[in-house]
């Protein structure tokens, strides 16, 4: 299975999500071994693993890839590899600022791809001029993907209504963009729980002594348990109907 963070727009938390998904408790019982996968030459994710892993700090079932290139090919032929060895794959995926390929490589091999979205025009705008063309490609290309695509409602207020959210975006995407029925809230722990390599976990138990601190963390936690099964759900569905597809189609 792969998941894919994906956003041409920058600084929508990408990062952030696929390292903590990649880490977190639900995905981590539920597939035997997870990589993370990044292809963002600007490498945030392999300067935070390196400095874990120059740490001692546990790794669990979790291994961890950069994958720099200006070729498909040698992205194919990376995941491929490494699909080999892993039940799941994460993949971190650039911003505007790297162009669409790594874009477009993503949205063509996931199982499903999860764009962390505000409520604002201005990502309304970027989403419609920048990703949503290569999503409609892709479908064209390929109209197995229909249901592959999903919004994460991100940088919300962590007490903002669901439903609203959910009807705001239910109005605006377009045909075969979903909305997950989950978000993803600021919360200012996120700017700095992952430094010298720490997961969401790890910092929880270095402020437990600190209540404030602590209850953020452990909140910052839930959040992300909370995306991880909403994903797999999602993954699980995908997969049921891909099944009965095939089976129609065999008549
Ligand atoms: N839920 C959140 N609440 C508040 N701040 C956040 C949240 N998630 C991430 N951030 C912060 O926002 C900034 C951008 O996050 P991140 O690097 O994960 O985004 P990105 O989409 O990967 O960016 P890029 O497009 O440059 O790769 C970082 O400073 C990060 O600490
Ligand atoms: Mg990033």
């Amino acid at each position: 299975m792969i998941i894919s963070f994906v956003q041409t727009k920058g600084g929508t938390g990408k990062s952030t999500l696929a390292l903590s998904t990649a880490f977190s408790n639900h995905m981590n019982s539920a597939f035997g071994s997870v990589a993370l996968v990044e292809l963002d030459p600007q490498g945030t994710l392999r300067n935070w693993w390196n400095e874990r892993t120059e740490l001692g700090r546990d790794t669990g079932r979790v291994s961890f890839h950069h994958i720099s290139s200006s070729q498909k090919e040698v992205f194919a032929d990376g995941i491929k590899a490494i699909a080999t060895h892993n039940d799941l794959i994460v993949m971190d995926i650039p911003g505007e600022s790297t162009g669409k390929l790594h874009t477009r490589f993503a949205c063509a091999v996931s199982d499903l791809v999860i764009i962390p979205m505000r409520t604002s025009t201005n990502d309304e705008a970027a989403f419609a001029d920048n990703l949503y063309p290569i999503i409609k490609e892709i479908l064209k290309v390929d109209p197995g993907k229909k249901g592959c695509f999903y919004v994460l409602p991100s940088f919300t207020h962590p007490k903002a209504n669901r439903d609203t959210i959910m009807g705001y975006f239910t109005d605006i995407l377009p045909p075969h963009v979903g909305c997950l029925r989950t978000i993803y809230p600021d919360r200012s722990v996120y700017e700095n729980f992952n430094r010298e390599g720490a997961t969401l976990a790890d910092y929880a138990y270095s402020v437990r002594e600190n209540k404030r601190h602590s209850k953020q963390a452990l909140s910052a936690a839930g959040d992300v348990e909370e995306i991880a099964r909403a994903i797999t759900q999602m993954l699980e569905k995908e997969h049921v109907s891909a099944k009965k597809e095939e089976a129609t189609l065999r008549g």
